[in-house]
Formats: structure tokens, C-alpha cells, sequence
């Protein structure tokens, strides 16, 4: 198994940060590759026309490797998720009567471009949400989500995993079911890509939006989307130049393009050439490839499933294995408990995890030692016991 990489990172000693979900740290060799980024800009006449282009097409071809794609004319440099799924959006056509499905509680930047184009055209949104018991929890609430899939359905938009309680989709049913039905399947991965295997291969989706500063270890404002056939021909949500057939000819730009370049290249924002940004999520995605996802799906597995026993003795509840992921879990909370209380004492004892409603969600990753676990579960005891 892989050993622990805490050293690669500058967390403080005393920190127990297991709250990646929030917001990954930096490697070390990522925060030199923004430095080096930021000094370049001080000697412009450094950066040449190559410079726009070759970052972008090493970091597309790490993406697709880490996601199993095959083609790397499919990934688009993003500044952000809402970004990416409006470029979907704009792309779908949506009439009267169609159904958009999404999951109860789900991140905001895959919901509000889905509500406007559903209200603009006489679409609806609907909800599958989670049953209120909680055994076999997910487990019911994949039965929902599928049962949800009709005729009506033009497109599922969800993610890998509930960003706020870990439960994991079935994606492969959810993907069989839409395709049935002639629906799109519009992922959002920021919660998974990079620390839960995912292969667009095997699942097929229309497309997979990832914000890069999460489970990517990348900087915050960059990330990377997959868009499939479907969008071959679309058109984006804005019109730059470096989209476009041939904008590696600068001395031809002002003989204005009309096309653009092939599939989802035309899905980049404007500036993607990022010089601070681009080489910072270039360095984390070849990291994440040397240690290889499974590994570190693995590594959180063996942070968090050893407590497992220990967060039900204090009364909490947890997912079965089956229908959860090692990187990121919601622990339930007892009612009892006073949630204003339990965060200071989180903060007072510098261990960082997130608190969603009565759940804590943690979320591990191979900076994380069982010592930090301890002190959660110690802390709990003391505030549950
Ligand atoms: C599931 C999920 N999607 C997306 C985001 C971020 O969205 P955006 O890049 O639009 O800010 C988050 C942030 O917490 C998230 O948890």
C-alpha cells in the first residue's frame, strides 16, 4: 500500500486536516510550480507562442489519462463546474414537458443553469431525494433516481458522489436507464476525480465537469472537463479567440475564423494559457498518475475504515462499504448533539473536517496518518460521552 505522502506537503504538525472535500493543500512541488509561474510573468519576453498551447495539450492528455479517455480533443480547460455545465447546457436542446433529473441537496453550480433553461422552456426540474430511514439509505435512493428516469427525461445531471454526504451513485444503472430513455448524462466529478477511479469509457457520460482544486490537487479557478459526441458541434458560452481553428498563427488572428477548433477545444475559457495556474494543475495531475488512483482510494480506505466501529459505538451512523467511497463520508450525528459546541472545539484543537446539517463529512487523503483520525473520534467521545 502506498505509504503516508504527509511530506510532500507543508500541513503544520499539529493540523489534522481531513477535509480535502473543502479544499486540497497544495503539494510542494505545485506551490514552486506557481512561483515559477508567477516569476516567469516578470520576463514576458520569456513566454513565447508555443507557450499558449503545449501546457494546455500536456494537461489535457494527463486528464484523459487519469479518467481512462482516449481522444484528448474531448477535454476543456474550465475556470469553474458552473462554467462547464453552462457550456452543457447551452448545448442541449430542451422543449415543454421534459424532465431534468437532480438529486436532493446537490452543489448549486449544477443546479442554477439546468432551473433557467427549464423555466425558459417549459421544462422541470425534479428532485430524487434520499429516504428519510436510514438503513439502506443509498441504496433506496439509487432505486428512486433510476425509478425517476422516464421518457420525460432529457438529461440527469449529478455527481459521482454526494458532495455533502458521500452517498455514491450507480452511475453505470443511471447511464444504462438514460440511455434507454434518449437522456443526457451531465456529471459533475469534482468530488471524485482524482481520488475515486472513474473511467468515461466504461460509463459513457455526455459529459464530466471537475473543478481542479479538490481531489485534482490543483489551484482553485482551473479545472477540466470531458464532453462526448453530443457536443461535437456545439457552440460555446463565449466567443475567444483562442478557441478557433488556427489561433496558433498570431500573425493571422485579425483574419477573423469562423470555425472553431475540433469538439470540446471550443469549451476552453478565454486566457486557459494561465502561466501560474496551468503548470500548478499539470505538476498535481502527474503526482496523482505516480501514485495512481486506486492507490489513493486505497490510502483513505485505510484512514477511515478502522473507525467505523467507533463512530457507530458513539451512536453515529454510517453508509454500508458497498454504497459509500473511502475519500469522502458523511458521519451522522447523534441529535443530541450541540453543533455550535462541537465546532469550537474542532477549531480549538486545529482538526479540520466539515459540518453538513447533523453530518460531519470527512474526507481523507494520503497526507492524512490514523493519528489524526484518533483525535476526531477522541474529540467526539468527549463531546458525545
Ligand atoms: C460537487 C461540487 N461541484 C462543484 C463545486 C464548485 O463549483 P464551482 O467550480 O462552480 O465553484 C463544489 C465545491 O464545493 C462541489 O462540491
Amino acid at each position: 500500500m502506498l505509504p503516508c505522502q504527509r511530506h510532500l506537503f507543508s500541513l503544520p504538525k499539529e493540523v489534522s486536516y481531513i477535509n480535502c472535500a473543502y479544499m486540497a493543500p497544495l503539494l510542494k512541488t505545485v506551490e514552486q510550480a506557481g512561483i515559477k509561474g508567477v516569476q516567469g510573468k516578470s520576463l514576458p519576453y520569456q513566454v513565447g507562442a508555443t507557450d499558449f498551447f503545449e501546457h494546455a495539450l500536456r494537461l489535457k492528455s494527463l486528464f484523459s489519462k487519469l479518467i481512462n479517455n482516449d481522444d484528448d480533443d474531448r477535454i476543456a480547460i474550465i475556470p469553474s463546474v458552473s462554467y462547464g455545465v453552462a457550456n452543457a447546457v447551452k448545448n442541449i436542446p430542451i422543449k415543454q414537458g421534459d424532465e431534468i433529473l437532480v438529486v436532493e441537496g446537490q452543489f448549486p453550480s449544477n443546479i442554477y443553469s439546468w432551473k433557467e433553461i427549464a423555466t425558459a422552456n417549459g421544462a422541470a426540474i425534479k428532485t430524487a431525494a434520499p429516504p428519510k430511514q436510514s438503513t439502506d439509505r443509498a441504496k433506496q435512493w439509487n432505486e428512486q433516481i433510476l425509478a425517476a428516469i422516464t421518457a420525460k427525461t432529457a438529461v440527469v445531471a449529478i455527481g459521482i458522489v454526494h458532495w455533502a454526504d458521500g452517498t455514491l451513485f450507480d452511475l453505470k444503472a443511471i447511464r444504462e436507464k438514460t440511455t434507454q430513455h434518449n437522456a443526457l448524462l451531465i456529471i459533475d466529478g469534482t468530488q471524485s476525480v482524482g481520488a475515486l477511479p472513474f473511467d468515461v469509457q466504461e460509463i459513457k457520460p455526455d459529459a464530466l465537469i471537475c473543478a481542479g482544486y479538490k481531489w485534482l490537487l490543483g489551484p482553485y479557478s482551473y479545472g477540466l472537463a470531458y464532453y462526448g459526441p453530443a457536443f461535437d458541434d456545439g457552440q460555446p458560452i463565449e466567443e475567444n479567440w483562442i478557441i478557433r481553428k488556427d489561433s496558433d498563427d498570431f500573425k493571422n488572428l485579425v483574419n477573423y475564423q469562423d470555425e472553431y477548433r475540433v469538439k470540446a477545444n471550443r469549451y476552453s475559457v478565454g486566457e486557459y494559457s494561465n502561466f501560474i495556474l496551468m503548470p500548478m494543475l499539470e505538476k498535481a495531475l502527474e503526482q496523482l498518475l505516480d501514485w495512481g488512483v486506486p492507490a489513493i482510494q486505497e490510502f483513505c480506505g485505510s484512514v477511515f475504515n478502522p473507525f467505523v466501529d467507533s463512530f457507530q459505538e458513539l451512536g453515529c451512523e454510517v453508509e454500508v462499504a458497498a454504497w459509500r467511497a473511502n475519500h469522502l463520508v458523511g458521519v451522522r450525528l447523534p441529535e443530541r448533539i450541540d453543533i455550535r459546541r462541537l465546532k469550537e472545539q474542532l477549531d480549538q484543537e486545529r482538526i479540520f473536517v466539515s459540518l453538513r446539517g447533523n453530518a460531519v463529512r470527512i474526507s481523507p487523503h494520503v497526507y492524512n496518518t490514523a493519528g489524526d483520525m484518533e483525535r476526531l473520534v477522541g474529540l467526539l467521545k468527549g463531546v458525545l460521552g
